[in-house]
């Protein structure tokens, strides 16, 4: 026979089961309102940044790890939706003042003066052109883009949009949505897609 103790026992096990059992969603806003809590906004980064949109939800929840391919294509279409191409339909600018782009890693920061300059520090993640010999390899080398994937209007295309919105072709990429978040402008966008582009620029030659 059981003794009343040991019943005492099982029952609280089973009610502090219960209390600590919380939901996937539970966890997800207690962790949201600690990281809230943990930052002050400062400058013209502001606590805003941390409200996530519909597609960093989903990469959430899939954290560490592909996405199914159902949901990777929904991100990817979400994304491509937002992208803005240029109304005079011209892709490319100067790909002198991309070059500048690419190397300018301020902007955003609490820290970087909010009337600019702002860059897409393309550099920290890329290979580009041969001559910058400090790089990061997170991304794959742009070395040679367009000369190896042709100069034609479909190739650029893709170079804006990519720039653009980079979860519009890899969902849930670590690259920043430069057009999407309003890094770059439309301008500098053209500029940064020329830099890839031309056949002149130092990446193609
Ligand atoms: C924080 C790192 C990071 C920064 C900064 C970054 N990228 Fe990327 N980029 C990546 C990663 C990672 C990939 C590969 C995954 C993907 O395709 O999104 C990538 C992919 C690309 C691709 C597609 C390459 C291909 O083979 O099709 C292009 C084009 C590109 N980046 C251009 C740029 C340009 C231009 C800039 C600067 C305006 C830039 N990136 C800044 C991380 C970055």
């Amino acid at each position: 026979m059981k003794s009343p103790l040991i019943s005492a026992t099982i029952i609280t096990i089973g009610v502090s089961a219960c209390v600590t059992a919380a939901s996937n969603e539970e966890i997800s806003s207690k962790a949201a309102a600690m990281l809230k809590s943990s930052f002050k906004a400062n400058g013209q980064a502001t606590l805003d940044r941390l409200d996530q949109d519909a597609t960093q939800h989903l990469c959430s929840e899939f954290a560490g790890k592909a996405p199914p391919r159902d949901v990777a294509q929904k991100i990817e279409a979400l994304n491509l939706a937002t992208v803005k191409y240029p109304t005079d339909g011209n892709l490319l600018g100067d790909w002198k003042n991309g070059e500048k782009i690419a190397q300018e890693g301020r902007g955003k920061q609490f820290s970087d003066d909010p009337a600019g300059p702002v860059g897409g520090n393309c550099y920290a993640c890329h290979q580009l052109s041969p001559q910058e010999l400090s790089y990061g390899t997170i991304g794959p080398s742009l070395y040679q883009f367009g000369k190896l994937r042709g100069y034609g209007p479909e190739t650029q295309r893709y170079a804006y949009g990519k720039i653009y919105n980079p979860d519009a072709y890899a969902a849930c990429s670590n690259m920043p949505r430069f057009g999407h978040n309003g890094i770059l402008s439309e301008q500098q966008i053209k500029d940064v897609t020329a830099l890839l582009m031309d056949p002149a620029s130092p990446v193609n030659r």
